[in-house]
């Protein structure tokens, strides 16, 4: 296939955010070079209430995506570019319709045609998106098949890929994603919107083995068949009961207790899905995937283990649009059929 300059447009949750993306090559080795990757977060709007606000964070799109567009084509003229791309699902649908609505008056007017990517491809194919000089980063060398674990704010997956596109998915969580997990104790604890990374912050200052917080399904159920699922929404009670019977409690050791604890659980619950299904590589993307400790950690049992871990470039971890124009690229490779709806709970 020729190349293919794709402008993408992710609003699925609280970050409006273009990107303009060369994509070329075939399913195998698909190649990606970033031309602008814009993000305008609304964390501080949404702060205030210590989650992301659906209706607010559609009034934020659609100030913001005028702006982002305006700053990106003067860049890219559409001239230049050859599709459009949406996040259509998973997410709020207020903010995802703001940014469908958009990409699909740009496509109208334009004539260039749009294609629905679902997010959570988009955070797969995060880990193609940094070509590094280290030969086993490089992507064409990446090895399956592979066990990939999805950590965002609203999803914790575990997916073996056979391939590039193919993969089947092993288990998700059944309450709370890791990523909430971490923005409700930070919430507990007095930290600001988003959690994720205050928790890491505080955990820094304190010790990660004072509190015995619980390692939820951590063990197949009795029965002896395998469980990849997760539930984080136990250990969440936990923290909320231990801060109520200790108020006088060490902040810094309640975080770093409890990001333990789920570093523990991504962990080996990801080394026993990577054995089991005799994996060549780990990957990690999602927001959560920009925490340092669950990185370490996976990296130290892929050594073990002696194969391959990647998880994406810190600017590619948390949501933004590069990944959606790579996951429509492969999309536009498949020759997928794509929805123009906005799909809240939109499957892998
Ligand atoms: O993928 P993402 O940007 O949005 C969703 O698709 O959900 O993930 C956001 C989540 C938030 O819950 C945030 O607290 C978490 O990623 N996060 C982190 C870190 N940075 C972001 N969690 C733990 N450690 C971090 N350093
Ligand atoms: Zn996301």
């Amino acid at each position: 296939m020729k190349t293919k300059t794709i402008l993408a447009i992710e609003t699925s949750c609280d970050e409006t955010a273009l990107a303009v993306v060369k994509c070329d090559g075939g399913i195998k080795s698909p190649k990606f070079k970033i031309l602008e990757n814009l993000i305008s977060s609304q964390i501080t709007i949404h702060r205030p209430f210590g989650g992301v606000v659906p209706n607010l964070a559609k009034r934020e799109h659609l100030k913001n995506l005028p702006i982002l567009y305006k700053k990106i084509t003067k860049l890219y003229p559409l001239n230049t570019i050859h599709y459009i791309a949406v996040t259509v699902g998973p997410g709020l649908e207020p903010a995802l319709w703001s940014g469908i609505e958009f990409a699909k008056k740009i496509s109208k007017e334009t004539k260039k045609p749009l294609i629905g990517v679902n997010h959570m491809d988009g955070h797969i194919y995060s880990n193609w998106l940094s070509e590094m000089k280290n030969e086993k980063r490089k992507t064409k060398n990446f090895k399956f098949p592979a066990i990939t674990l999805i950590a965002s704010g609203g999803h914790t997956t575990l997916l073996k890929m056979k391939s590039l596109n193919k993969w089947e998915k092993l288990g998700e969580t059944l309450d709370d994603a890791a990523g909430e997990a971490f923005d409700k104790v930070a919430k507990m604890l007095g930290l600001k919107y988003p959690g994720g990374p205050e928790i890491q912050k505080l955990a820094e200052k304190g010790n990660p083995v004072a509190i015995k917080f619980p390692r939820p399904m951590l063990h197949p159920p009795a029965g002896g068949k395998n469980n990849y699922d997760f539930s984080f929404s136990g250990l969440k009670t936990s923290v909320l009961y231990y801060l109520r019977d200790n108020p006088k409690a060490n902040k810094a050791d309640v975080a770093a207790s409890f990001q333990e604890a789920i570093v523990d659980v991504l962990n080996k619950k990801t080394e026993k899905t990577a054995i089991e299904h005799k994996a060549k590589t780990i990957f990690l993307c999602g927001g959560v995937s920009a925490n340092k400790p669950l990185k370490n950690r996976l990296s130290e049992t892929a050594k073990k283990l002696k194969i391959d871990f990647f998880a994406p470039d810190n600017k590619y971890n948390t949501d933004n649009a590069a990944m959606i124009a790579a996951a429509a690229y492969i999309d536009i490779l498949k020759k997928k059929k794509n929805t123009l709806e906005a799909q809240g709970n939109l499957s892998i």
